[in-house]
């Protein structure tokens, strides 16, 4: 980059050559704020596991994708990802420049400035749920004490400018809404509406708070992916006995989140001074990948490449003791085991929330959010 740098001032100074711009260029080059202009945009990353790439594996003893066959398509073993290969804040990094993020537990984390993964497999928003995983509190949490390590990294002025630059994504509150209809498995009727609405309020009224501790610590742009279609999850569908392509009532549910969460973040737009996001419809994108996949370009996109049972949708994928099966190609499914999209998927999802236009990705995509001031 640097030396891009000298040779474009040295063609200039050719055709104009004055001294005092010389003496300019030499103070530009030798100022500390080159090198800061030369840094890409950080990320952040918060979430399940669906962006977790080894929080889990690193945090936790014996959890998280660290047996064969998850990562073989492309790390050759398992790295914490549930995936064949890479999740989508994977390929997100990639596109704006960055080296694949540490998660905040790996052993190697140094260096802050580019940012970090705090996501983790099976984490819910609400706390009293599923009380062995890193949820988005304790996320948010290590995200605070990182902030207190990444001032005395770089300095309070530098680590506030990079807070504010950064772009922070979140992918939640779909196992909160998993765990509904597991409690839910052994009764005879469907949930009430009362339920399902209470939940969504705790989980927005939770989100809500959470958001507001990142903007207070300098984040301004904000990346969210809406909840999936959760009725075409194979381990769903398994668990409640659906045949078929999507069960509704989980879709129902998704939606309804979906719809209050973005009147959420509306509504925190006009509260937040430069508060900016982008919002990616993962629901209609997967969904559609279910029902389509031929489409686009999946031989399988109801059976799991990994797993047993109906749909390969119970997650034995991994299990010590347990008979599981494994495709052979798994570029030719949509999903990698029964809850958990292919490397080849991930990568369709990042690129359209990357670049996609506006039916896919509003009011901005990532790569306009990225280069946002
Ligand atoms: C957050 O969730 C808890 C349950 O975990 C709930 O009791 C509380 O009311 C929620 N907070 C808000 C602000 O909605």
């Amino acid at each position: 980059m640097r030396r891009t740098t000298t040779t474009k001032t040295k063609i200039r100074t050719n055709t104009r050559m004055f001294p005092a711009t010389l003496l300019f260029i030499i103070l530009i080059s030798l100022s500390p704020s080159l090198s800061n202009a030369q840094r890409k945009t950080p990320l952040f990353v918060f979430g399940d596991s669906l962006y977790d790439n080894g929080m889990t594996f690193y945090g936790r003893k014996n959890m998280g994708a660290q047996d064969w066959p998850y990562g073989q398509t492309y790390f050759q073993r398992a790295v914490g990802r549930y995936s064949d290969g890479r999740v989508i804040p994977d390929f997100i990094a990639e596109y704006a420049g960055l080296p694949f993020l540490q998660p905040y537990f790996s052993p190697g984390l140094q260096d802050l400035t580019n940012g970090v993964n705090f996501a983790s497999a099976g984490s819910c928003v609400l706390v009293e749920l599923r009380p062995h995983t890193i949820n988005l509190m304790r996320q948010i949490d290590y995200f605070k004490e990182m902030v207190q390590r990444l001032k005395q990294q770089v300095g309070v002025a530098e680590a506030n400018k990079l807070l504010s630059e950064a772009v922070y994504m979140f992918n939640v509150a779909g196992n909160d809404y998993v765990n509904l209809f597991e409690k839910n498995v052994n009764k005879k009727r469907s949930l009430s509406n009362f339920k399902k609405k209470r939940r969504i309020n705790m989980i927005l009224g939770n989100l809500t708070v959470h958001i507001k501790t990142v903007y207070k610590l300098g984040g301004r742009k904000f990346a969210f992916q809406k909840v999936g279609p959760l009725g075409c999850l194979p381990s769903i569908k398994h668990m409640l006995s659906y045949k078929g392509a999507c069960m509704p009532e989980p879709q129902e549910l998704a939606k309804m989140h979906n719809t209050a969460f973005v009147a959420l973040i509306k509504n925190l737009e006009t509260q937040l001074p430069d508060f900016k996001y982008s919002i990616y419809d993962f629901y209609t994108s997967l969904h559609h990948r279910v029902l389509y996949g031929a489409t686009y370009g999946f031989r399988e996109s109801q059976t799991a490449c990994c797993g047993s049972g109906a749909y390969n949708g119970d997650f034995t994928c991994q299990k010590k003791g347990s008979t599981f099966s494994v495709c052979s190609n798994p570029n030719d499914y949509l999903w990698f085991d029964s809850a958990h999209p292919t490397d080849r998927a991930n990568q369709d999802f990042s690129y359209e929330f990357w670049s996609g236009g506006p039916d896919l990705v509003s009011p901005y995509n990532l790569q306009t959010l990225f280069a946002a001031n």
